[in-house]
This record gives C-alpha cells, sequence and structure tokens, in this order.
C-alpha cells in the first residue's frame, strides 16, 4: 500500500476544497478527482464463496475451481456456469454501513462484495492514479478490473492503493470485499459497547496527481514561540531538488524552498500578524503549495497547545475543557455518520450545550469531523479503538493499533482543533498492556510532538474505603494528561453517594474526566431515585459537578454521552431496546432535564474558569 500519498481533494462536489489526509495528494488545478460514491452493487456472502466460483473447466484432478466474485464473470457462453451476477444484485450507497441501510443486514457482521463500474479519462500522459478510501470496516481486499491491489485492516482510517497503468477508459470494475467480522486478536477486540457497523462507511474517490506531487506537510506554530512557524514539504515521486513555494494569501506572506535529496523541504518562517485558532476565534487561513506541477491548497488555523503543571494552555492561555463524548453515529437515522452535514449536526449539538472541547469516541471519526470542528471552533481529543480487552501479548494486534494511530495522525495533522491523541479506552492494568501502550505513546510523540497525548485510564477503590477513589495508573507516568471514567451514581452506588467521594490524584498533571454520566429514556419520568428516568440523570449529574470539581488538577471532562447510540449489549425491554440511553440527547434528537444542567455549569465555566 502506498503511504507516500496524504493529501486529497475529497470531490469538487462536495467540499470544493482540499483536506489534508491520508490519501493520494491532489490539487484544485493540477489535479483530476472522481468521486466514486453512489450505489454499488453487493453480494451477501457470509460463507466467503466469492473467493472462488465452483466452475470446473477441465475433468483432470488438476483442475482448480477459477473465478470468484473480483472477475465480475459474464457466461461467454449459454453452457457456462456462472452462480452470480453483479448486475442484477441488490445495491447499496457508498458511503454508508449496510447495518442501517438494509433490515435484513442490521445485525449482519461478516462479508458482503461491492462493485462499482466507472469510466476514466486522464488529464494528461504521465499522470497517476490512486484510489482512495475514507475508511471501510473493517477489513477490505481491493481488486481493479480483476487483479488484487491489496488488503486493509481496521474500520475507522483511510487508506489508497495505486492504480497509475491499470486504469481503462471505459468498463473499468471495482469489487471491494468487506468483512466485518469482530476478532479477538482485533483493534477493538470482540467485545465492545457499540454497534459494530460495516461496510464501505466512508468516501471512495479516484485521485490523479502529476508524476512528482506533494505528498504531505505540516505546519504547526512552535510552542513557546511568539509566531514562529515549522514545518516540512514533503514531495513524491521527486528526482532531485525541486523548488517548493508556500503562501498564506491573506497573510501576504509567500515563501520558497527546495528540496533535498529525498523529497523533502524544511520550513521555519515568523507569523507575527495572524490571528490565532481558538474555539473563540476559529480562525482559517488559505494555504497554497505550489511545486513543479502540483498545487495543494486548503484552510488550516494556527494555535500552540501545552501543558504547564496541572493547567492546559491554549494559545499560552489557561484553559477549561468543556467537553462532551460523542460516537460517530446520526441518532436520527441509527447509522454511521457519512456527511459534512451530519457532523455539523453533532457538533452543532455539542455548541449548544456550551461545549469548546469534544472527545470523538472510540475510534477515528470521519475526517468530515475534525474539518468541521476547525470551522466550528471546537478542540478535539480523537482516538483508536484500543478498548477494553486488547490482545496485548500479540504482535500483530500491535501493528494494527500502531497502523492505525499512523494513518489517523497523518490523516489529521493538519487540523487545529484536534489537541489531544488518545492511546486507549478502559484498559485493566497489566504489565503487557502498559508496555503496549507505551510504546504507541513513543510512536505518538514521533509523528507528532505538537499535541497533547492521554488514555481513558484506571482507577480504584481501597476494599476497606470504598468512598475513596484512587487514579492510580503506570500509564500516567509518560502522557500529558491524567484522564479517566467514572461512573459514581450509575455502576457505582447511586448520585447521593456523590458528595461522599474524596478523590485521589497523585499527578502534577491536568485531570481530563473523560466519561460519566447515567441512562435515561428521553420522555421517561418520575423521582430522582428511580432508574433510567431523566429526573435520575439529572440528579446524578447536578451530584457528579460538584464532586469533581473538588479534584484540584481538575481542567476539563467529556461526560458520556451527547445522543443515545445504538448498543447490543443494552437489551432492557421498552427502556434500551438495544440502544444506550446515557445521552444527553435521546435517539429522537430531544434534550433530557441532564442537558440543561450540564448546559447551565459550562455557562457558568465560561465565565469562570
Ligand atoms: C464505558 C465505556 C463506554 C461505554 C460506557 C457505558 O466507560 O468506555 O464505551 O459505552 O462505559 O457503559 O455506557
Amino acid at each position: 500500500m502506498n503511504y507516500l500519498l496524504r493529501l486529497t481533494l475529497l470531490t469538487l462536489a462536495s467540499l470544493g476544497s482540499l483536506i489534508a489526509s491520508e490519501a493520494a495528494a491532489s490539487s484544485a488545478s493540477a489535479r483530476q478527482t472522481l468521486s466514486l460514491n453512489g450505489r454499488w452493487r453487493v453480494i451477501v456472502d457470509p460463507y466467503d464463496n466469492g473467493y472462488v466460483n465452483y466452475r470446473l473447466d477441465r475433468f483432470d484432478a488438476a483442475a482448480k475451481p477459477t473465478g470468484g466474485y473480483f472477475l465480475d464473470e459474464k457466461p461467454a457462453t449459454p453452457s457456462d456456469l456462472i452462480e452470480y451476477n453483479f448486475d442484477q444484485s441488490a445495491s447499496l450507497n457508498v458511503p454508508g454501513d449496510w447495518n442501517s441501510q438494509e433490515a435484513t443486514l442490521f445485525y449482519y457482521e461478516n462479508t458482503v462484495w461491492y462493485r462499482r463500474l466507472f469510466d476514466f479519462q486522464s488529464k494528461a500522459a504521465g499522470m497517476r492514479q490512486f484510489l482512495r478510501f475514507g475508511g471501510a470496516n473493517y477489513e477490505a481486499d481491493v481488486y481493479l478490473n480483476g487483479k488484487k491491489l491489496g488488503r486493509h485492516v481496521g474500520g475507522f482510517t483511510p487508506f489508497e492503493f495505486e492504480v497509475t497503468g491499470l486504469l481503462r477508459e471505459k468498463g473499468n470494475f471495482l469489487v471491494v470485499r468487506v468483512n466485518s467480522q469482530r476478532k479477538p486478536e482485533g483493534v477493538p477486540t470482540v467485545n465492545t459497547d457499540w454497534w459494530n457497523y460495516g461496510g464501505l462507511t466512508r468516501d471512495v474517490t479516484l485521485v490523479e496527481t502529476p508524476a512528482t506531487f506533494i505528498s504531505d506537510y505540516s505546519l504547526q506554530l512552535k510552542r513557546g514561540t511568539s509566531g514562529l512557524v515549522s514545518g516540512y514539504v514533503q514531495l513524491a515521486g521527486a528526482t532531485g531538488p525541486q523548488a517548493v513555494t508556500v503562501s498564506l494569501p491573506e497573510l501576504k506572506l509567500e515563501l520558497k524552498a527546495s528540496t533535498d535529496k529525498d523529497g523533502r523541504a524544511a520550513l521555519e518562517f515568523p507569523l507575527p500578524q495572524a490571528t490565532l485558532w481558538s474555539p473563540e476565534t476559529p480562525k482559517l487561513y488559505e494555504l497554497v503549495i505550489t511545486s513543479g506541477a502540483d498545487q495543494v491548497s486548503e484552510k488550516i488555523g494556527f494555535r500552540t497547545i501545552e501543558t504547564r503543571g496541572s493547567d492546559i494552555l491554549l494559545n499560552g492561555k489557561s484553559v477549561f475543557l468543556r467537553g462532551i463524548s460523542l460516537h460517530e453515529e446520526n441518532p436520527l437515522r441509527g447509522g454511521r455518520v457519512t456527511t459534512p452535514d451530519e457532523a455539523r449536526l453533532l457538533l452543532g449539538w455539542a455548541k449548544d450545550l456550551g461545549c469548546n472541547f469534544v472527545r470523538l469516541a472510540h475510534y477515528p471519526h470521519n475526517e468530515y469531523m475534525a474539518r468541521a470542528a476547525d470551522e466550528l471552533g471546537l478542540l478535539l481529543w480523537e482516538e483508536v479503538p484500543v478498548y477494553w480487552t486488547i490482545h496485548w501479548n500479540d504482535p500483530s494486534t500491535y501493528a494494527n493499533a500502531a497502523n492505525q494511530l499512523t494513518e489517523l495522525i497523518n490523516r489529521d495533522r493538519n487540523r487545529a482543533s484536534v489537541i489531544i491523541w488518545s492511546m486507549a479506552n478502559e484498559t485493566p492494568v497489566s504489565a503487557a498492556r502498559t508496555d503496549f501502550l507505551k510504546r504507541l505513546v513513543s510512536l505518538t510523540r514521533k509523528l507528532d510532538p505538537s499535541r497533547l497525548i492521554s488514555a481513558a485510564m484506571e482507577r480504584h477503590s481501597p476494599t476497606e474505603d470504598p468512598k475513596t477513589s484512587i487514579v492510580e495508573d503506570p500509564l500516567a507516568e509518560v502522557t500529558d494528561l491524567v484522564s479517566f471514567n467514572q461512573y459514581i451514581g450509575w455502576y457505582v452506588g447511586t448520585p447521593d453517594d456523590c458528595p461522599k467521594v474524596t478523590w485521589k490524584v497523585p499527578y502534577d498533571k491536568p485531570v481530563l474526566i473523560s466519561e460519566f454520566g447515567g441512562d435515561a429514556l428521553q420522555g421517561l419520568h418520575g423521582d430522582r431515585r428511580t432508574r433510567f428516568t431523566e429526573e435520575y440523570q439529572a440528579d446524578l449529574y447536578r451530584q457528579t459537578l460538584p464532586m469533581l470539581e473538588k479534584i484540584p488538577q481538575l481542567r476539563g471532562m467529556t461526560p458520556w454521552i451527547l445522543c443515545d447510540f445504538r448498543s447490543p449489549r443494552r437489551a432492557l425491554p421498552n427502556i434500551q431496546d438495544g440502544w444506550n440511553r446515557k445521552g444527553l440527547i435521546g435517539q429522537n434528537g430531544t434534550r433530557k432535564q441532564a442537558f440543561y444542567i450540564l448546559q447551565e455549569f459550562y455557562a457558568r465555566k465560561a465565565s469562570a474558569p
């Protein structure tokens, strides 16, 4: 798989701009991009029959089954035996999970074969072409015109294949096998508290670039400096030093540099007049990078994020992270987010709540989320699905987690909104687990030293003193923040226990409560001691907030969760019905009482952080 590619023009029709991401580089001028979104033919294949077609061409024992769905075969004669036909099969929307599109696939966790036909006219001779997938859950085998391009494992990060020389002007057939089975050695493993939405859940595009193109860049304000930007521009396909121009037209700034033998140009320049990006002033500047026949442009913001003791500093000023957690699901239709509008809908609700921060749980969300957060002014925590009982001793599991983290960081490294990379969620402490996570921390520091690192860590209570909660996790030695989930009042005791709890957090680092909350069915009312009523949930928030404010290092929180979300674990009839009800907003988009408790708290924090 070709990892030289970082930038893509999603589609002229959809965004009309460029978005730095893990994919083929492209530009508004030097490149052509074809969206392959739309209706794709599909064959549901729980036995993975699609790998072979049992037609045997000869009688001798040496004959092997030939064919397979990836060949998109048609009978050459009436006597030919071919037991599939994409042209007469069902179809699904791409992007989109299959579970929420077809009732018969609601619980389906296996293989679906997708096929897309398309024509392609290259823009000019000598161009290069790349097939880019925004994400496919969980395992994707990709074939073009009958040739296997490769496999991607991991359900939430982009990947691409170079297809230069493999395309026809007419009648290309792209076949993708997507398998969503959960696997013990997977990332995540078999047990989660969210719906395992399978399919080609994100955009599919064909991108064309010049032979030498801009494949990656990074421009960041250096911490501790007043307006010094450093970074790099990386070319792919360069055969020697090449001129690069970086411009920020609004700031009347144009820089020229030359790439080295590896196609990389290092940059450092002052940026004295820029308005720094923040939730209050989400200022984005158009950036244009040109080199040879290639040009990329997109909007980026400049800001710094750092910690000092137990404080978090955004652009050198102390900030309290008024957050909320979020799954990548549109509750109004119960399926994966697939469009910029859906991303803006959910993040707009977070803004209504009074948030300046959102935890994109528990896996990399659609790349539209970070772009929407850049525009709306929301800081982001992004994470990989190293969740619960991962196989810490399995090298393939670590390689998978490291690859997903790398693909996420490479995709979103230029999003000002992203301030925290999270390594894991609620992973029982063991030597193998801490070693696994510390390796991920080292990898992250190498890939992106400019952001903060955290994870939802572990807490415990001494058996002899259950009212004391101690946050002790060896991982906290190497992270910038100490974050943890706590459910006193829901899984532990009742809300009336909150005032009796003492917290001990023995670290001089900022503390971020990455989850707390309780279930309530929107519209179900009763007294505050009746579980699943809005009154119980509201009381839980009312009693939790003052308890947490007693933690001296408290610098933020992301209560669980903005919206109700689907989970096969939640089986209580007429209350859960397959939904986790901890949302502050019901699956119908209606706010619960607890929404207003938190909104009032955040309004107070916004005026006196
Ligand atoms: C856990 C977990 C979440 C889960 C939540 C709950 O903390 O991190 O993914 O949904 O608790 O039980 O509702």
